[in-house]
C-alpha cells in the first residue's frame, strides 16, 4: 500500500502526524508538499496528489486543507479519481466500501487528531464491497 499526501497552509499542521501514523503501520508515504507554512492554493496540491494517484495504479492519497472541501472538489476534477471528504470513521469506511475512493480528504479545522487516526484506520482497513456498489461507481466514472 502506498499513499501520496499533500495539504495547503491550512492543513499542513497535520501532515507530519499523518505521515508518522502511516509509517508506523509500515505504509509507504510520499510527501508532495507544501514544505513550508507559506500561503498556497489548495487546487495546486490537490491536482498534484490526484495525478500521482492516477499515474501510480493501486496507490492512494490523503489531502488536507482547512475544511477538506476545496481539496475534494479539486481532486475530483482529475479524470479517474474518486476523492471523498470524510468526517469520521463511518464516512471513511463507506468511502472505501461503497464509493471505492482512492483519495481521503479531511479538514484540519474540522476534525481533531484522534478522529484523524480513526478516519485513517477505517480508510486503510476497509475493502470495496463490490457488486451493486461497483456498478454505481462505474456510472460515476462514465459521467463526462
Ligand atoms: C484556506 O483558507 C481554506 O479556504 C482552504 O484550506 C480550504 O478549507 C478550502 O476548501
Amino acid at each position: 500500500m502506498k499513499f501520496y499526501i499533500a495539504t495547503d497552509h491550512a492543513g499542513i499542521n497535520y501532515k507530519d502526524f499523518v505521515i508518522e501514523l502511516l509509517k508506523n503501520k509500515n505504509i509507504e508515504v510520499e510527501d508532495l508538499g507544501p514544505y513550508s507554512k507559506d500561503r498556497v492554493d489548495y487546487p495546486d496540491f490537490a491536482q498534484k496528489c490526484a495525478k500521482a494517484v492516477k499515474e501510480d495504479s493501486g496507490s492512494f492519497g490523503i489531502l488536507i486543507c482547512g475544511t477538506g472541501i476545496g481539496m475534494s472538489i479539486a481532486a475530483n476534477k482529475v479524470d479517474g479519481i474518486r476523492a471523498a471528504l470524510c468526517h469520521d470513521a463511518y464516512t471513511a469506511s463507506m468511502a472505501r466500501a461503497h464509493n471505492e475512493a482512492q483519495i481521503l480528504c479531511f479538514g484540519e479545522r474540522v476534525v481533531g487528531l484522534g478522529v484523524v487516526e480513526s478516519i485513517i484506520d477505517a480508510f486503510i482497513t476497509t475493502q470495496p464491497e463490490g457488486g451493486r456498489h461497483t456498478q454505481r461507481v462505474k456510472k460515476i466514472m462514465a459521467i463526462k
